[in-house]
């Protein structure tokens, strides 16, 4: 059986031997233009002058392009991103002209060359700025409550506290980058680096004025998206495609690494405040929590992102009275957008730090408070709900981005047994916290680590340990209900080789091998027999982003609904040759009766016998539903869970820290692939980390980003890892019907990474008595900073 099989990522060997083609490695026509973008170098103003005659006049330069009529639009929500400033800039780094020339290093001295004038206009940058400037996208706050707060005022203690977290730079390793490739009739082949071909394929149609038909879109693989390939290579393609129509020549656009990251939007930074009533063991009996998010200059998928930090502001917690607040604002910087977790990290981060705060003021262990506080492991479960009617309200281009708007109404749920329900009134009924984090706390030993770290700690003045264990419950479907389906394409050719296609896409994480074992499982032959396909809209139309970590989900159940029909008209064939027995595939071979075939000698059976071995897929999920403008339904089909335990040691003169030891547990449901799993796990725990530690975005006081190469921006090195790293599944079904009852893994385990930034604030608090207050990402500047507030006063 191939399912569950620890395989290696098909593309293995090709990564390691540098022949994994990413689309900067695709042969191009000898003639094939190179573009780039001359940037705005102002945050806030109006273009009074642009004069671009160096830049026509450089070595290689073909063409210039500085308006079109129309402007087309990138955005993936709400058509507010033209692809070049039209009379005002928004940001440093908005693109103003294109450069299309020779060369890729042609274009890019060449785009320095314009001389823009700008009349400039005050820059609203930060949280308070954008609050006092009402400057937001939406009217006001959104606000969702559920219960009275008068129970916050009447509980026995109550805190508050605040606490600013930063954002965070993808840092793919491969950078945006599309190819534009004109054909006959006006057609166009992108090839792009992108989390979402359809929506290139509709933003491409749609500025080149063609039906989607004309545009065909393929990713074979990224080198990372972490979701800042869901929408920010749109530009890319566009820019790539009018170029190629303009000149009727190949057009490649690629981002160097500071046009990278001074262009794209990253995710979102945002300020915390809440106040919080609690009993005396730290059960929380009111919350009331406001999130500051900083969207920057466009919309792009802000409301969603901020949507699901508020989703996850209860995390693996029941709070009986609770008030979100959410603003987004709008300010002259780069347009955040999604990154892994799509805003549930900046969601959970907030209750982490209430429940660590209510421990520290009460003198508990804070996962004596934490599992206090835990949702009531559910008993049985109701039966299933009816399904939701169709969306309602879908208008507008932009129905397959996550950025669309649209009501949907949910269908009515019974009461759910003895489930306590979320902030948004969907009962918990599968929560495993409370046996998870047993398991847990005893395989890392948490309580006599706990111990031994605190006598440590008083015989050592300089160095101090911390140790946090942080647990994760993550909700899976997209929050716009529609983007909840996949389709698939499976041919079988008559030798028995399968050709496989799906609308996910692979960015590194393993989704094409896990999909590959899924088909090569429902037809019992080995994974080598399965030939793994481009990501293709020519191929499965209307596709999802792989994103919201629901690709293997979605794909897998239409790619085994494929092979399913497949499999059925082979077996159909060999039964009616065995009489009418029953065809069963097992080991690489087909049986009924007397007939006992290889795969390959059944497929040429089929083919003989004119059926057709070319079959589709579709999935779509089920039960849920969900009313974004009231906050309530059941926005996922199941949640994730994981926890971690991260311990720590910071240098008291320096700030300086490391990790020291990480132990997780992760919840995989039957794992599709431990090994792929392992990896999203890790991977996703040190990005994790590196958002709440090293990771810190600067802006100057002219918005200006100053960090935007990796000379002054840190991501996590291998050597930064834990320096001893224990994983383990929790390899246990999932209750709900998914393929081979898995659960998503692509975003869950970053926010285990919390757990390192608890335990930082656990080692500072070894320094004096009052509470920490760190801010993230937690740099050395800022363990001082807070180990010297202790010190000093
Ligand atoms: N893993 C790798 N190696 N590279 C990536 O870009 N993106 C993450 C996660 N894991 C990513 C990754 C994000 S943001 C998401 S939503 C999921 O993978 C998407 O893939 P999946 O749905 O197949 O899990
Ligand atoms: Mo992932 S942020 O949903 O692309």
């Amino acid at each position: 059986m191939s399912r569950g099989k620890p395989l290696p990522h098909d593309a293995a060997p090709l990564h390691v031997t540098g022949q994994a083609r990413y689309v900067d490695d695709i042969p191009v026509p000898q003639d094939t233009l190179h573009l780039a973008f001359g940037l705005s170098t102002l945050a806030h103003g109006d273009i009074t002058a642009m004069d671009l005659s160096a830049v026509r006049a450089a070595p290689g330069v073909v063409a210039v392009l500085e308006g079109f009529d129309p402007m087309p639009d990138c955005s993936p929500s709400v058509h507010d991103e033209p692809l070049l400033a039209m009379g005002q800039v928004h940001y440093v780094g908005q693109p103003l002209f294109l450069v299309v020339a020779e060369s890729h290093l042609a274009a890019r001295r060449a785009a320095r060359l314009g001389r823009i004038e700008y009349r400039e206009r005050p820059a609203i940058l930060t949280v308070d700025e954008a609050l006092a400037a009402g400057s937001r996208f939406e009217a006001g706050p959104v606000i969702w409550q559920r219960g009275e707060m008068a129970a916050l005022e009447a509980a026995p203690h109550r805190l508050d506290g605040r606490m600013e977290v930063g954002g965070q730079e993808h840092f793919y390793l491969e950078g945006q980058v599309a190819l534009a490739l004109p054909q006959e009739g006006g057609d166009m082949v992108i090839h792009s680096s992108t989390q979402h071909p359809t929506e290139v394929q509709h933003k491409v149609a749609h500025a080149l004025g063609v039906p989607m038909h004309a545009v065909r879109v393929e990713v074979r693989r990224m080198g990372g998206g972490f979701g800042g390939k869901e929408s920010q290579g749109n530009a890319l393609a566009i820019a790539a495609a009018l170029a190629a129509r303009a000149t009727g020549r190949a057009c490649k656009m690629r981002y160097d690494r500071d046009d990278d990251m001074t262009i794209t939007g990253k995710r979102h930074d945002l300020r915390i405040e809440y106040r919080v009533g609690y009993d005396d063991a730290g059960r929380i009996l009111g919350l009331d929590m406001r999130h500051l998010f900083r969207c920057g200059w466009a919309q792009d998928l802000s409301l969603p992102v901020a949507d699901r930090a508020m989703l996850h502001a209860d995390n693996a917690y029941w709070l009986p009275a609770v008030r979100i607040e959410s603003h987004r604002l709008r300010t002259h910087t780069q347009s955040a957008t999604a990154y892994r977790g799509f805003g549930g990290p900046q969601g959970m981060i907030g209750i982490e730090r209430v429940m660590d705060h209510i421990a520290h003021a009460l003198g508990r262990d804070p996962l004596e408070v934490r599992r206090a506080n835990f949702y009531r492991a559910a008993g049985h479960a109701p039966p299933p709900p009816p399904q939701a009617g169709a969306a309602e309200g879908a208008v507008g281009a932009d129905l397959t981005s996550r950025g669309a708007e649209g009501v949907e109404h949910p269908a009515p749920r019974p009461p759910a047994g003895d489930a306590q329900t979320t902030p948004y009134h969907m009962p918990v009924e599968d929560f495993v916290g409370h046996e998870l984090v047993a398991a847990l706390e005893q395989s890392a030993d948490y309580a006599a680590r706990r111990a031994a770290i605190a006598a440590w700690n008083r015989d050592s003045p300089i160095l101090k340990r911390g140790i946090a264990l942080t647990p994760v419950k993550f909700g899976i479907s997209f929050t716009l209900t529609w983007l909840n389906q996949a389709g698939a394409l499976v041919h079988v050719y008559q030798d028995g080789s399968v050709h496989l296609n799906h609308g996910g896409t692979e960015m590194g994480q393993g989704l094409f091998q896990k999909v590959a074992q899924v088909a090569a499982e429902v037809f019992a032959i080995d994974i080598l027999q399965v030939k793994i396909t481009a990501t293709d809209t020519g191929k499965v139309p209307n596709t999802s982003a792989t994103a919201a970590s629901s690709g293997s989900d979605l794909n897998g159940m239409a790619v085994k609904a494929a092979c399913e029909t497949l499999r059925a008209r082979i077996g159909a064939v060999i039964s009616a040759r065995a009489g009418g027995a029953e065809a069963v595939f097992a080991g690489g071979r087909v049986r009924a009766g007397a007939e006992n075939l290889s795969f390959a000698e059944a497929a040429a059976l089929a083919y003989q016998a004119r059926v057709s071995l070319s079959a589709t897929g579709f999935y779509s999920t089920p039960k849920i539903s969900w009313d974004r403008l009231r906050g309530q339904g059941r926005p996922f089909l199941y949640f994730a869970y994981g926890a971690a335990v991260t311990e720590v040691v910071i240098d008291t003169l320096t700030g300086e820290n490391r990790i020291l030891r990480t132990d997780i547990l992760h919840d995989t449901g039957t794992s599709l692939n431990p090994a792929l799993d392992i990896g999203q796990i890790e991977g996703g725990y040190v990005q994790g980390a590196g958002w709440l530690t090293t990771e810190e975005l600067v802006w100057d006081k002219a918005g200006r980003l100053r960090t935007h190469a990796p000379s002054t921006y840190k991501i996590p090195a291998c050597s930064d890892r834990p320096r001893d790293f224990r994983v383990a599944l929790w390899n246990r079904p999932n209750p709900e019907d998914t393929v081979g009852r898995s659960k998503a893994v692509g975003e869950p385990p970053f926010m285990l990474g919390i757990s390192a930034f608890m335990a930082l604030s656990d080692a500072v608090a070894a320094c004096g008595t009052r509470y920490p207050e760190l801010d993230a990402p937690a740099t050395p500047e800022r363990v001082l900073a807070a180990v010297a507030r202790h010190r000093h006063g």
